[in-house]
């Protein structure tokens, strides 16, 4: 802290305030080892001034940030797929948000392939995008053309997902990948206890597509909760299956949940319940459920993410137990709001987490996911016309 606090202080005397407005374009480049951590940079408190001032010195080494940009720049908008409700929301509200704001908007989705978003991003640069907001369709894979981003001095925003391997990221804008893990874990049990009688319960767990970085960490969320019930043997995992290899879904693909969902019921539920899933999205969840109900199983408490419409409408009827909001509106808000502090010439705002990438500290503007049930849905949804019309 001595060092942080004197570093501090040489920077006031050495830089004018300008310091400030060269913010963060590319947050700590130090490579903590942990996971999480608190970067506690709001300038209200003298102990975050000095990590905000280590952030923004070491940011402002780094790339001319701060200088602004016309306000109508292209930004560009690269996103994984358009296969879950959540990446077409973003896709019409970037377009809708960032054109209302004057800018160029350029947003186009990258069919889960690699080659792809790479081709597209790349055209991006071509294209002069003063940001480029990133849902990666694999976390890993796109180092070498965000460096190329970076070094054209453009920033780069990672958007629902975490960028890995690579210091060409600015910031991440996110719902809490773990926290929404651990809402789902915690919506199993409680689902359970409500719906299902007395335990043990026979569940069966889901993971998302192993390229995307969410995925493990909603399964680690999860089985915080989980694991311990498991050991205790209030739940029992009849077909053994624990590991997120084993239970991860390729590319988020519902078809390829519904196989495994089919082929886990043949083997091992002929003479059993089954009492409850562990579904890391909404279109899993329902693949979950349809095989359920065409193995003639009683339909087990499923939790699910997205509050994608359909889902919201089987929550509704007690079809499907849970979902969890994570509302792109908030998340497009936040990513303008940023983009819009960059165009101005005043860098990255103030961000309260950072997270480990494998190469760096990442910041990391978080937002809280919130589990719906048919209990709370018309309170979580008072704000949001289009899912309050499905509750009837
Ligand atoms: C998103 C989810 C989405 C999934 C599949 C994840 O990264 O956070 O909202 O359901 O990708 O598209």
């Amino acid at each position: 802290m001595m060092r942080k606090r004197k570093l501090f202080l040489s920077m006031l005397m050495a830089a004018s305030l300008s310091v400030f407005t060269l913010a963060g374009c590319g947050g700590s480049r130090e490579g903590s080892s942990s996971s999480t951590e608190s970067a506690t940079n709001t300038a209200e408190e003298t102990a975050d001034e000095t990590d905000a001032a280590e952030e923004e010195g070491d940011a402002a080494e780094e790339t001319a940030a701060g200088e602004g940009f016309e306000a109508d720049a292209t930004i560009g908008i690269s996103l994984p797929w358009l296969g879950t409700q959540n990446w077409k929301e973003a896709q019409d509200m970037f377009t809708e948000q960032l054109e209302a704001e004057g800018f160029t908007a350029l947003v186009q989705a990258a069919d889960q392939k690699v080659p792809q978003q790479q081709q597209q991003i790349e055209s991006m640069i071509q294209n002069g995008a003063k940001v480029i907001v990133v849902g990666p369709v694999d976390g890993t894979q796109l180092g070498s053309v965000l460096e190329e981003a970076k070094d054209a001095g453009v920033y780069v925003l990672g958007y629902d997902r975490l960028i890995e391997n690579t210091d060409a990221v600015d910031g991440v804008v996110q719902f809490g990948s773990v926290r929404t893990g651990e809402l789902q874990g915690q919506a199993l049990l409680d689902g359970l206890k409500a719906e299902k009688g007395d335990g043990p319960y026979n569940i069966e767990l889901f993971g998302g597509g192993p390229a995307d970085p969410n995925a493990p960490n909603f399964f680690t969320g999860a089985m915080s909760v989980l694991q311990p019930e498991i050991d205790a043997g209030n739940l029992v995992v009849v077909s053994g299956q624990t590991d997120f290899t084993q239970c991860a879904t390729e590319d988020w693909d519902n078809s390829k949940a519904q196989k495994r969902m089919d082929s886990l019921l043949a083997g091992n539920y002929s003479d059993k319940q089954i009492d409850g899933v562990l579904s890391p999205n909404d279109g899993i969840g329902r693949a979950i459920i349809t095989a359920c109900e065409d193995a003639g199983q009683d339909i087990p408490v499923v939790t699910g993410l997205d509050a994608e419409n359909e889902s919201v409408e089987w929550v509704w009827q007690g079809k499907q137990y849970c979902t969890v909001a994570k509302p792109t509106q908030d998340l497009v808000a936040k990513t303008v709001e940023i983009i819009k502090s960059l165009q101005a010439g005043e860098g990255m705002p103030a961000y309260e987490v950072k997270t480990n990438n494998g190469k760096i500290d990442v910041p990391i503007y978080e937002l809280d996911p919130v589990v719906v049930t048919k209990d709370n849905a018309q309170e979580v949804f008072a704000n949001d016309p289009d899912r309050l019309e499905l509750l009837k």
